[in-house]
């Protein structure tokens, strides 16, 4: 779908009127809810995780037999340096790339087997991503960039997308299109958007690597207050040491595996 056409279907934001409801998949649905009770809160669960980019044969994997578990409300900072793999393991287990060797599990659900649109419908429902150059569509405006996981998901736009407008600080520049706004409040938009549907788990990538230390700063407290408040896990790749203080457990990637560092 182009993003015009995206566009004139957006509900109207300065009214929130909300669209019809998708139809839900309820399979879906109802494998979430059956894994979501028997899995102790466990958001995220991947097992022997390998990867090697193709005609890397004789390189060592990136990710070398990674295990990985993210409970409900934890926010979980990867670090390490350039090369090292974090984008890698966050694009497997964000299920926009594949392993090699592995199990991964969201919600107690390992989506494999599954159909394309099966995935993607549970991926859009459980997940939310930052990413680094924010990935902002340019012909939506601030709010309906925001709005846009709800729409995706048959959700009601409003009072979502101006409660996330408001504790994101962006309320004064709701109207305007992403080149209109500054790095920082760019950066503020594309959480929100992760955040607006209440996923499971988000995924950053490198969050603030492209502010100043200030707007960094701030965006880090905004970022942590959103995320506690929405009770989502939050996994972010990262080098600014504000983030890491803000996070419940730092891990380190190397050698393709993941070690504890002492907070
Ligand atoms: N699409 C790709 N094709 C081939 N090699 C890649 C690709 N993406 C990353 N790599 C390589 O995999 C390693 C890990 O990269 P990456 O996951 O981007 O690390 P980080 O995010 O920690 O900087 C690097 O050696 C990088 O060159
Ligand atoms: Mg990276």
């Amino acid at each position: 779908m182009t993003t015009d056409a995206l566009r004139t279907r957006m509900c109207d934001g300065t009214t929130g009127r909300a669209r019809p409801a998708a139809r839900a998949s309820f399979a879906v649905l109802a494998a979430a809810a059956y894994a979501c009770a028997m899995s102790e809160n466990v958001v995220l669960s991947a097992r022997g995780l390998v990867k090697r980019y193709a005609g890397d044969g004789a390189a060592p994997a990136v990710l070398d037999g990674l295990d990985l578990d993210i409970r409900r409300g934890e926010i979980v900072a990867v670090i390490g340096r350039s090369g090292s793999g974090k984008s890698t393991l966050l694009n497997v287990v964000g299920q926009m790339d594949k392993p090699d060797r592995g199990r991964i599990e969201v919600l107690g659900v390992d989506t494999a087997h599954w159909r394309d649109a099966e995935q993607t419908r549970f991926r859009r429902q459980r997940l939310g991503f930052v990413f680094q150059a924010y990935n902002l569509l340019p012909t939506l405006t601030v709010r309906e960039n925001i709005a846009l996981p709800l729409e995706l998901n048959g959700l009601a736009c409003e009072p979502r997308a101006g409660e996330l407008l408001a504790a994101l600080g962006l309320t004064a520049v709701a109207e305007r299109y992403p080149d209109q706004v500054s790095g920082g409040e760019q950066q503020r938009t594309a959480i929100a958007r992760a955040l607006a549907h209440r996923p499971a788990l988000v995924i950053a990538d490198e969050p603030t690597g492209n502010l100043d230390a200030d707007t960094g700063a701030e965006v880090v407290r905004l970022f942590e207050r959103a995320v506690r408040d929405s009770a989502t896990a939050l996994l972010m790749a990262t080098h600014s040491r504000e983030m890491v203080g803000h996070a419940d457990r730092v891990l380190a990637l190397d050698h393709g595996r993941l070690q504890t560092v002492d907070a």
